[in-house]
């Protein structure tokens, strides 16, 4: 295990997934986390992330006591780089000379960091403060115009550090660099994707027994990778629970009936509820009260087919897909800290109490797709942009029919087979396509007067969804798209871009 301890940077997530794409398991914990609860889980290396704060400002975090002392390989970045300075007796100024984004970096001396490496290399600054003077001990590697130490190491106590960021992609040979520190410390490139589908399925084992368990599936691929892991150590005494809302995307259904269950041989129990769903949002519009109605429905559809399970024998168990970001998010990493439950499955009665089975609390959403394709899943599971819980019933503004779900089924299988086939569904985070079922406009189509509705197309870039911008698709891509729904759709005349960051907007439109 790396240890990569956590400054209150937005780049501890990064840091870990790096550490981990060179096959080297990573986990994060807080700064506040005291050195001897670190050792206990055996780091081989400790890796400082950068931060907010100078290190001379009031309340800045401190490095955890004795954390030098320990022998353990330690590489600091940026506000770790200068934390571990100036905790060794080196000097930390504020030189006035801060550098933000790309900077052109000088390596003075190879050393283990830049074994191999170029002279000059591009990389990414964020700092106001510099290490102005390393300490005893430490060779000084690199240096910018504006910072006389970026970079300096003391093999001999496994001590190293740099003032860039290594972690993200602007840094030319960051990549390069982190791994020449695991390697000094002797990390072993053991984190592969059969040995991590192998750990969980053993955790699992171990954690249920001869335990039965439940799963509901959503059609996304984190409850589908959690439920392949479980069956697979398991088996049939795992049972998948599939509530069809009738809200989802033209072919999601099938993938999940068919597709998933012949990819895993899960033991499958299908609920079509469609008819009920649509019943409980007849005549509501309000995008809260639909979003209301969804949930619960959708528990109380959970918990009949639960308890039906539970007539053939105790379930002691309920999967859930959780994972490592919202485990970290939410405070934790220990494994106390009260985690999100996951949207679907909270809110269950008192009297069904589960423990909980989450195959995926210690991974990444990139590794869960990877685990996915090691366990022969569906590409189209393993690959599905984030669609939300209430499916399409937010993605139609004003009431939700069964007329107006199918006309927007097959508005956006039209526009996700011309962006698939465009090439672009790496770029783009997610395209919902929103179908404007109260508003109609007045058209022509052949020689007649249409008076049809406009749907609205909604693609966007986004790291995490926490913040989008509305994605540059070609014109002649939206043209294809706009000429196919209108000509394929009937009762669409219309189709809009919509070009609206988030924020102000929201990815989905209710
Ligand atoms: P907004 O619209 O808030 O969406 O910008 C952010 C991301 O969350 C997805 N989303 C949901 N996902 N249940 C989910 O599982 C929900 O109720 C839900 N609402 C929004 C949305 O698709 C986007 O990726």
């Amino acid at each position: 295990t790396v240890l990569v301890v956590d400054f209150g940077a937005q780049y501890a997530q990064l840091i870990a997934r790096r550490v981990r794409e060179c096959h080297v398991y990573s986990e994060i914990v807080p700064s506040t986390m005291p050195v001897s609860e670190m050792l206990e889980r055996k780091p081989k290396a400790i890796i400082l992330s950068g931060g907010p704060s100078s290190v001379y400002a009031e309340g800045a975090p401190p490095v955890p006591d004795g954390l030098f002392e320990t022998g353990v390989p330690t590489f600091g970045i940026c506000y770790g780089f200068q934390a571990m300075a100036r905790a060794l007796g080196g000097e930390v100024a504020k030189t006035g000379a801060a550098e933000f984004g790309g900077t052109s970096l000088e390596v003075l001396q190879e050393g283990l960091l830049f074994a191999g490496l170029p002279v000059a290399q591009t990389v990414w600054m964020s700092h106001g403060d510099s290490v102005v003077g390393a300490p005893a001990g430490f060779t000084v590697t690199a240096a910018t115009s504006a910072t006389p130490v970026a970079a300096m190491e003391d093999p001999s106590r496994g001590l190293y550090g740099v003032q860039f960021h290594p972690e993200v992609l602007h840094s030319e040979h960051g990549q390069q660099v982190l791994k020449h520190f695991l390697e000094a410390a002797g990390c072993r490139p053991s984190w592969t994707m059969l040995n991590i589908v192998e750990d969980a399925v053993e955790a699992v084992r171990a954690q249920v027994g001869e335990g039965r368990a439940v799963c509901g599936l959503s059609g996304g691929v984190d409850s589908a990778v959690a439920a392949a892991i479980v069956q697979r150590a398991i088996g049939d005494r795992l049972t998948c629970v599939f509530v069809d809302h009738g809200l989802l995307r033209k072919g999601e259904a099938e993938q999940v009936e068919r597709d998933f269950v012949e990819a895993t041989g899960v033991k499958l129990r299908v609920v079509d509820a469609s008819e009920r769903f649509l019943k409980a949002l007849s005549g509501v519009t309000d995008p809260e009260e639909k979003r209301k109605i969804i949930g619960r429905e959708f528990i109380r559809v959970f918990e009949d087919e639960a308890r039906a399970i539970i007539a053939d024998g105790p379930v002691d168990f309920l999967v859930q897909g959780t994972l490592y970001p919202d485990v970290v998010e939410s405070g934790g990493g220990t494994g106390t800290a009260n985690i999100k439950s996951h949207h679907n499955v909270g809110g269950l009665p008192d009297d069904l109490k589960f423990q909980l089975v989450e195959p995926l609390r210690t991974l990444f959403k990139d590794e869960v797709r990877r685990a996915g394709e090691e366990l022969g899943l569906p590409p189209a599971m393993v690959w599905r942009q984030p669609f939300p819980g209430p499916g399409l019933g937010i993605r139609i503004i004003g009431e939700v029919t069964r007329e107006r779900l199918d006309l927007l089924r097959e508005a956006d299988a039209i526009a996700r087979e011309e962006l698939t086939r465009a090439g672009l569904d790496r770029d783009i985070w997610q395209c919902p396509v929103v179908l404007l079922a109260d508003v109609r406009s007045v058209g022509v189509q052949g020689d007649g007067r249409t008076y049809g509705h406009p749907v609205v197309l909604r693609p966007v870039t986004s790291e995490d969804a926490m913040t989008a911008d509305w994605s540059r698709v070609p014109y002649d891509v939206l043209a294809r798209i706009s000429t196919r729904i209108t000509n394929e759709v009937r009762e669409v005349n219309r189709v809009v871009l919509d070009v609206t960051s988030k924020p102000p907007g929201t990815i989905e439109w209710e």
